[in-house]
């Protein structure tokens, strides 16, 4: 296992993966981090990107994720009534470690144009809470149309960010 560079939470020491009171770990230097259930659709449109990418876990079994670098987050909406827990709760759990919220810089939604004005609603909210752009939206497992303008939209993104911290 990799060795964390801070306390994740920033309430106390972290060392070797290990935050001692609330278990490890899994740790990722990824720019492209992504939520996909079951069905997989997110995680086929990432895969098609091809590049390197890491998935929040699925199953609370599964160890959490913890991000050491900026990344972008693409993660599908699965609405209830009025939008409500549009957001899928692996996701609201991952960007409840301090370090990943800290690190995200921006989000892609991925979604169905069937659910209408909550379509890709997840992205929204995450831009909102998080202070950052919902950079695209997507159906499904996206088209190669999707694929080739995410692709240049986050090397033009990522050059721009790191221009800007110069
Ligand atoms: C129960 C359920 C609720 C959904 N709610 C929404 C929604 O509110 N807005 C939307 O854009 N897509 C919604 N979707 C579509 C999913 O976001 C879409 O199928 C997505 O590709 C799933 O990604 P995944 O297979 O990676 O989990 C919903 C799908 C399901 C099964």
């Amino acid at each position: 296992m990799a060795t964390l560079t801070r306390d994740p939470h920033g309430t106390r020491d972290a060392k070797a993966g290990h935050d001692v009171e609330r278990g490890s770990f899994r740790v990722t230097s990824s720019h492209l981090i992504y939520f996909s259930s079951v069905s997989g659709n997110t995680r086929r449109f990432v895969e098609k990107l091809g590049r390197n990418a890491d998935s929040i876990p699925l199953l609370p079994t599964e160890e959490p994720l913890l991000a050491t670098e900026p990344f972008v987050l693409v993660l599908p909406t699965y609405g209830g009534t009025g939008g409500h827990g549009s957001v899928p709760k692996q996701v609201i759990r991952f960007l409840n470690v301090e370090q990943n919220r800290k690190l995200i810089r921006g989000v892609i939604g991925a979604g169905n144009t069937n659910f209408g004005d909550n379509y890709c609603m997840a992205g929204d909210i995450i831009a909102a809470k998080c202070h950052v752009p919902h950079l695209y939206r997507f159906e499904l497992m996206g088209t190669p149309d999707d694929v080739r303008r995410v692709n240049e939209g986050l090397d033009t993104f990522w050059t721009r960010l790191s221009q800007n911290q110069n």
